[in-house]
């Protein structure tokens, strides 16, 4: 836990915030509205015994009282994916509409994609890509099990990503779920901070800050690029925001999220960012009773 005590200058009520770090998540599954409806996902889980209690904020989202998402009927059917409640959140940010071009430039293993074709009603063209072909196995049997037919996969690094095997336009939205330290995962993995240096934290940063400047270059003017990570890490997360901003023609947008969040932070390390980044969403654990995670939106401008 000792990589968290670095956050406790930028988290308020610091010690429930590490509290809520240690207690396990709920699970969750999101219903798949390519298949079905909430209303027979509630029915087909209350017949297989299982209890479940609404999100609040996002009536797709089921929590279930057990670890086992996977094992019930409607699961088997593709009416629902076990998704964590945060994971939910950088998707329906992006608000990809059916019909559009939309790149998911780090895709598996397919929350996300899968939750982006329901969003369109699986129509027009997600391309998922990832760099790793094992993780994008698990991509192509979740959209098959959920029955996603506008999905094309690419197996690339994301910096390098061709336009020409899909005609070379640019895309109207892209969802960047980048690679990251991980820290906001720890109620789920409590191992995951074992490993945890600051050498890794700049290191994919780095590796952040290609993937976020192909996504940009890739999508047309006006058109919305989602940053997200599941980390506090203000490295990746703000650092990368600013390094876009001078680097790429985009600006951030402001946007609304119904759960409890606080704004980016523009000062970090005797470092200061670009001012935009306050409009960068920070969901900690304590807040929302979820995993943490970071999202921002961004408009290309040229
Ligand atoms: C946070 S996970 C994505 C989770 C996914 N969006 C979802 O919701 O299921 C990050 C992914 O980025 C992939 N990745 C790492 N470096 C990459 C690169 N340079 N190009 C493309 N994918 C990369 C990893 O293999 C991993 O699957």
């Amino acid at each position: 836990m000792d990589a968290l005590s670095r956050y406790e200058p930028i988290v308020d009520d610091f010690e429930a915030f590490r509290s809520a770090c240690r207690r396990p998540l709920p699970p969750v599954v999101r219903v798949n509205t390519i298949k079905t409806t909430t209303e027979r996902a509630r029915q087909g889980l209350q017949e297989a015994g299982i209890e479940l209690d609404p999100v609040e904020w996002h009536p797709g989202l089921l929590r279930l009282p057990e670890d086992q998402p996977g094992a019930n009927w409607p699961y088997s059917h593709g009416w629902i994916h076990g998704q964590e409640e945060v994971s939910a959140v950088p998707a329906t940010v992006l608000d990809p509409q059916p019909g559009e071009r939309v790149w998911d430039a780090t895709a598996a293993p397919g929350s996300k994609t899968t939750q982006l074709a329901a969003l369109m009603d699986d129509r027009g063209l997600v391309v998922a890509t990832d760099n790793n072909m094992g993780r994008l196995s698990a991509l192509r049997s979740n959209t098959e099990r959920l029955g996603v037919t506008n999905v094309a996969v690419t197996n690339e690094d994301a910096r390098n990503h061709s336009l020409k095997p899909f005609g070379g336009e640019l895309y109207d939205r892209a969802l960047v779920d980048v690679p990251c330290s991980c820290e906001g995962t720890i109620r789920k993995n409590p191992d995951t901070l074992e490993e945890w240096s600051l050498g890794h934290v700049e290191g994919i940063a780095g590796v952040q800050k290609g993937i976020l400047t192909r996504a940009i270059q890739a999508t047309r003017e006006g058109g919305t690029v989602v940053y997200s990570t599941c980390t506090f890490a203000p490295e990746e997360n703000e650092g990368v925001l600013d390094h876009v901003l001078e680097a790429e023609d985009c600006r951030l947008l402001n946007f609304e999220l119904p759960l409890a969040y606080r704004d980016g932070v523009t000062e970090w390390d005797g470092e200061t960012f670009d001012p935009q980044v306050e409009r960068a969403k920070r969901i900690y654990p304590h807040h929302n009773d979820t995993g943490g995670f970071f999202v921002a939106k961004l408009e290309v401008t040229g």
